[in-house]
C-alpha cells in the first residue's frame, strides 16, 4: 500500500484535494459592517489559495444578523450576502483551489446563555443554519463546514458546562447534541447526499465541568451517523470571566509555550470511534511535526491558521522542501489581540513589513545588517527577493512602511530611506553593485520580451539560475517606465544604470529596438532556440477622455510626453499654460516635469475629492510646494481650439467620483462649470496596454479584460509563454513588477525541467544583534528640495547621512524575533 503523506490526495465525499493542508477558519476582519465580502476578504484567501493549500475552510460565517460576535464578520443571514459569496468562490477557483464556507451562529455575542433562549428561539436557531447552508451552496461554495465548536451557540449547546435546560434541547449528551442533528439532518436533505459537510467540534473544553473526550466520543459518532463527512477536531470554548485570553481559548489556539501539536491526540482518539476523515488542527506550522501527523495515521489532514497568517506561501515552500523560506509563526497569536489598527484585516504583526513587501524582502533583517555597517550583505538581502534595490530604495511606494508595528510607539520606520542609504554605500565603496551568487550555465535560452521591472526581474533570477537570457526591447533604451517613465529627479540616470549593470554583467542580452508583433512573432522567438517565453510589456497606451476638441494640437497623453522628454526630445513650455489632466502618481509626475520645462502655470484637475486622489499623498506635497496648482472635482467638459490648437479647456464639477457599491461610476453637476486658458492639456488618466505583440500570432495570449490572462506564477494559455507586471495586473509598481518576474522565473524553470527554486538559500538567522529599544523616538527626516521656481531634473530627495541612517535603523522593533518574555 502507497505511503500517505501531507501532498497524497484525499477525497471527501465528492470533494477531491490534492494534499492534506486546510486552510483553518480565521476570522479576517475583513468583511463590511454589515457582514459583505470586500475586496480585502478576497485577496486574503487568493493570496492562501495561490500557495496550493488543498482547501480553504473560510472564517466563521453567520448565519444570523443578531447573534454574532464583534467586529466586521462576514455574514450568510441574507440572499444580498450571496453575490459577494460567489466573487469570492470564483476567485479562489480561478486559482485552482477549493472552498468551504464555515456557517456559524453566536449567542454569545448578544451575552446569552442556551438557558436564556426560548424554545421557538431554538428552532430559528435551526432555521437560519438551513438556510445559511441554501446560500452557501448557491455561491458555489464546494463544502460546508458546521461550526460547532469554541465560543459559539452550538459548543454551548453541546457542553454541559454552558446547556443547563432540561427540555428537548438540553438534558443529557443525546438531548444536548439534538440541536445540531436536527440542523444537520435538515441541511443534509436540502443539499443532498454528494454534497461534503464537514463539522468542527471543541474535542475537549479544558475547563472545570466541561465536556471531555468521553462526551465528544459519543457526539462524534452521532454526527457520521447523522451524514457528517468529515470532522474537524478542535478544542476549547467560551469562558465566563469576560476576557479574551484564557486557558481554554488558548488550548484552541496553542500559544508559544505549548510543544507542537498538542492537540494532536484529541484527534486521534476521535479517529478511532468513528470511519470519516479526521482533521487536526492547532500549532503545526512545523512542516516535520505536520508529516508525521499524516504519515503516523494520526489525522487524516492537517488545518493550519496562524502559519499561514504568518506565511501565505507556506504549502508550496514545503512541498518543494525550502523550509528555510518559510516565515515561521511565533504563535504569540497578536494577529488576533494586538492590532494596532483594529479596523485592519488580519496580518501576522511579526512579519508585517516583511509580508506587506510584494517582493517578500526581509525588511528586519536587512534593517539589522545596516545597523551594524554590513552595507553589502544588507544589499544582498534585499537583492536576492528584489533584483532592483536601488531603483526601490528611490521610487517604491513603500507598502511595508504603511504597515509599521512602530506606529504603536511613534511613526513608521523610513524602511525605504534605509535601503536608499545601503545601495547609495555600496556603490560608494565599491564603484558598482554586487552580483548575485550565479550557477553553471545550463545552455538552455529563454526570451523576455520588454525590459521594464518585471522582465528585467524574470531575467535575473532565470540568469542566475543558469540559463542563456535575452531581453527583446522595443524602444531604443531598456528599463521600461523606470527610463522612459519615471522622471529623472526621482530616479537619476546615472544611478539607474549602475543597476542595470548588474544585469549585463550576469550575462543577459539585451536587444533594443525590437518589438515583437512588428518585429518577430512568438514563433520566430520559438524556432531561434527560446525554450521559454515572457512577456512582460507594460501598459505604455493611453486613455482618452472621448470629449470635443481632443484632437486639437496641443493635447498630448501624459506617458508619451513623458517618454519623449526621456528620450531626450526637446520639448519646452516656456511662457506657456499647462493644464494637466488626471489625480494618479502619473499626473503629478506630468505636472512637475512640465514646470520644470518652464511652464509659466501648471494646473492639475482631477476628479476626486483631495482625500480621494490615487496620488501619494507626499507627491502632492511635493508637487504644490514646487508651485502646482491642484484643482479637485473637475471632469473635463471640452477642449475650446483655436485655428485647432487648444486654447482652453472647460470642466463641470464632479459631485462623486464612485457610486453606493464602490464602482467607479462619477456624476456631475452639469451647470456648474469652469473654464481655464491652457496652451497644452496632458490627459493623465490611466494607461492601457498596447496589443499589437499579439496581432500577428497564430496561437493568440488569452486576455481578460484589457490585460494578458496568466494566472499566479505567470502561467497563460500557451505552455511555453508566461506574463507578468502591469500587463498583467494592470498599472502597478515597480515592486509588484519584480515580483511577478521573479515568480514567472520560478514558474518557466520548472517548466524546463529546473526545480523552480530562483531564491537563494537564505543566510541570516533571525535573532538580535542589539537590545530592542522601545523609547520613543522620531522618525529621521530626509531633506528635500522641492521649492518653487525648480527649473531642472536634478534629485530632489536627499538621502540620509550615516549618522541618521543609523538611528533609523535603531528604531526597528525587530517584530520578527519574539522573546517569551515579551508576551
Ligand atoms: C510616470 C510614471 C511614474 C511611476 N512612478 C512609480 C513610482 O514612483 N514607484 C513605483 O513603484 N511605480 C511607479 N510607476 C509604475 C511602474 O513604473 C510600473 O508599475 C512598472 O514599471 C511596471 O513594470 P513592467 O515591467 O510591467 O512594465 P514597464 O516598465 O512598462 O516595461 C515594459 C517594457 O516593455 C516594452 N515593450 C512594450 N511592448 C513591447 C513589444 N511589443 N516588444 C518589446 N518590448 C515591448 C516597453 O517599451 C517597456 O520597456 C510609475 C509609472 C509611470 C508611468
Ligand atoms: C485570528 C484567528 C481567528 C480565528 N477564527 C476562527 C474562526 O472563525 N472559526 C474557527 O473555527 N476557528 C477560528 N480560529 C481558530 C483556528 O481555526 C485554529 O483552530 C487555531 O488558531 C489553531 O490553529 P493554529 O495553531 O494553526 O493557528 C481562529 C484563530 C485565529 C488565530
Ligand atoms: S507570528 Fe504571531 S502574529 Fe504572526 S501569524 Fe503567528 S501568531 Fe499571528
Ligand atoms: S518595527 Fe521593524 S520589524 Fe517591525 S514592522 Fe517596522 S520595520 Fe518591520
Amino acid at each position: 500500500m502507497q505511503k500517505v503523506g501531507l501532498f497524497t490526495p484525499i477525497k471527501i465525499n465528492t470533494l477531491e484535494l490534492p494534499n492534506r493542508i486546510i486552510m483553518s477558519p480565521m476570522f479576517s476582519n475583513s468583511a463590511t459592517k454589515d457582514g459583505f465580502v470586500t475586496n480585502n476578504t478576497i485577496k486574503h484567501y487568493v493570496d492562501r489559495a495561490r500557495s496550493g493549500v488543498g482547501l480553504i475552510m473560510t472564517e466563521h460565517t453567520s448565519v444570523s444578523s443578531i447573534y454574532i460576535h464583534p467586529g466586521n464578520r462576514l455574514q450568510i443571514s441574507r440572499d444580498e450576502h450571496v453575490k459577494g459569496f460567489k466573487r469570492l468562490v470564483d476567485a479562489v477557483h480561478q486559482e485552482d483551489c477549493k472552498i468551504g464556507l464555515q456557517i456559524a451562529h453566536s449567542i454569545y455575542g448578544a451575552g446569552l446563555k442556551p438557558s436564556d433562549l426560548t424554545n421557538e428561539q431554538c428552532y430559528e436557531i435551526i432555521e437560519d443554519f438551513v438556510n445559511g447552508a441554501r446560500r452557501a451552496k448557491e455561491a458555489g461554495f464546494d463544502a460546508i463546514e458546521l461550526h460547532y465548536a469554541h465560543t459559539y451557540t452550538m459548543a454551548d449547546f453541546i457542553s454541559r458546562r454552558t446547556n443547563t435546560r432540561t427540555d428537548e434541547f438540553g438534558g443529557d449528551i443525546y438531548g444536548r447534541m439534538f440541536i445540531h442533528i436536527e440542523i444537520l439532518k435538515r441541511i443534509r436533505e436540502l443539499v443532498g447526499k454528494d454534497y461534503p459537510l464537514f463539522v468542527r467540534i471543541s474535542a475537549e473544553e479544558f475547563i472545570v465541568g466541561g465536556n471531555t473526550l468521553v462526551q465528544t466520543r459519543i457526539f462524534a459518532k452521532e454526527l457520521e451517523k447523522y451524514g457528517i463527512d468529515c470532522m474537524d477536531v478542535s478544542a476549547g470554548v467560551r469562558f465566563d470571566d469576560g476576557g479574551l485570553k484564557g486557558y481554554s481559548d488558548q488550548r484552541g489556539k496553542p500559544t508559544i509555550e505549548y510543544p507542537d501539536g498538542p492537540n494532536v491526540y484529541l484527534a486521534e482518539d476521535i479517529k478511532k470511534h468513528i470511519s470519516i476523515p479526521v482533521i487536526t488542527v492547532g500549532k503545526l506550522g512545523n512542516p516535520v511535526v505536520a508529516k508525521s501527523v499524516i504519515e503516523e495515521g494520526k489525522a487524516d489532514m492537517v488545518a493550519l491558521a496562524r502559519p499561514l497568517i504568518a506565511d501565505s506561501m507556506w504549502v508550496r515552500k514545503v512541498k518543494e522542501n525550502r523550509y528555510d523560506l518559510i516565515k515561521e509563526c511565533l504563535y504569540c497569536t497578536e494577529c488576533l489581540y494586538e492590532r494596532h489598527d483594529p479596523e485592519a484585516y488580519i496580518h501576522c504583526m511579526r512579519y508585517t513589513c516583511q509580508n506587506a513587501c510584494p517582493a517578500n524582502v526581509e525588511v528586519p533583517v536587512y534593517i539589522d545588517l545596516a545597523s551594524q555597517k554590513r552595507y553589502k550583505e544588507a544589499y544582498q538581502v534585499i537583492q536576492s527577493e528584489n533584483p532592483l534595490p536601488l531603483v526601490c530604495g528611490r521610487v517604491c511606494h513603500h507598502p511595508c512602511e504603511s504597515l509599521c508595528n512602530r506606529v504603536k510607539i511613534d511613526e513608521p520606520m523610513s524602511i525605504r530611506g534605509i535601503k536608499r542609504y545601503v545601495t547609495d554605500a555600496v556603490l560608494e565603496e565599491y564603484g558598482k553593485l554586487p552580483l548575485p551568487e550565479m550557477e553553471k550555465p545550463n545552455g538552455k535560452k529563454v526570451a523576455v520580451i520588454g525590459s521594464g521591472p518585471s522582465g528585467l526581474s524574470c531575467a535575473f533570477f532565470l540568469q542566475k539560475k543558469g540559463y542563456s537570457v535575452t531581453v527583446f526591447e522595443a524602444l531604443p533604451v531598456i528599463g521600461g517606465m523606470l527610463s522612459v517613465g519615471l522622471p529623472a529627479y526621482r530616479l537619476p540616470r546615472n544611478l539607474l544604470e549602475k543597476e542595470f549593470d548588474v544585469f549585463r554583467e550576469m550575462g543577459v542580452e539585451f536587444v533594443i529596438n525590437k518589438r515583437l508583433g512588428a518585429d518577430m512573432s512568438i514563433e520566430d522567438l520559438k524556432s531561434m532556440g527560446y525554450k521559454a517565453v515572457y512577456i512582460g510589456v507594460g501598459t505604455h497606451g493611453d486613455r482618452k477622455l472621448n470629449i470635443p476638441g481632443e484632437n486639437a494640437e496641443g493635447v498630448l497623453s501624459g506617458v508619451e510626453f513623458l517618454r519623449k522628454l526621456n528620450l531626450g526630445e526637446n520639448i519646452s513650455f516656456k511662457d506657456k499654460k499647462v493644464a494637466v489632466i488626471g489625480g494618479g502618481n502619473v499626473a503629478i509626475d506630468v505636472a512637475r516635469s512640465a514646470l520644470r520645462l518652464e511652464a509659466e502655470k501648471v494646473m492639475l484637475f482631477c476628479l476626486e475629492k483631495r482625500e480621494e486622489m490615487p496620488a501619494h499623498r507626499w507627491e502632492i506635497e511635493d508637487a504644490e510646494k514646487e508651485g502646482v496648482e491642484i484643482n479637485v472635482s473637475w471632469g473635463p467638459k471640452e477642449i475650446l481650439a483655436k485655428n485647432n490648437r487648444a486654447a482652453a479647456i472647460s470642466f463641470k464639477k464632479c459631485l462623486d467620483v464612485f457610486d453606493g457599491e464602490g464602482r467607479f461610476n462619477p456624476s456631475f453637476d452639469e451647470y456648474s462649470t469652469n473654464t481655464v486658458e491652457a496652451d497644452y492639456i496632458i490627459v493623465s488618466i490611466g494607461q492601457a496596454m498596447e496589443r499589437t505583440f499579439n496581432e500577428k500570432e497564430n496561437q493568440k495570449v488569452e486576455l481578460r479584460g484589457n490585460y494578458i490572462k496568466a494566472s499566479f506564477g505567470g502561467y497563460t494559455n500557451i505552455p511555453y509563454v508566461f506574463a507578468g507586471g502591469d500587463c498583467v495586473t494592470g498599472p502597478d509598481s515597480v515592486v509588484r513588477a519584480t515580483s511577478e518576474g521573479k515568480y514567472a522565473a520560478a514558474s518557466i524553470d520548472k517548466y524546463l525541467g529546473g526545480d523552480g527554486q530562483v531564491i537563494s538559500i537564505k543566510k541570516h538567522k533571525r535573532e538580535l544583534s542589539r537590545p530592542v529599544d522601545e523609547n520613543k523616538a522620531i522618525r529621521q527626516p530626509m531633506e528635500n528640495m522641492a521649492c518653487k521656481g525648480i527649473k531642472d531634473f536634478s534629485e530632489i530627495e536627499k538621502g540620509y547621512e550615516e549618522e541618521s541612517m543609523l538611528k533609523e535603523t535603531n528604531r526597528c522593533l525587530r517584530c520578527d524575533v519574539l522573546k517569551c518574555s515579551r508576551l
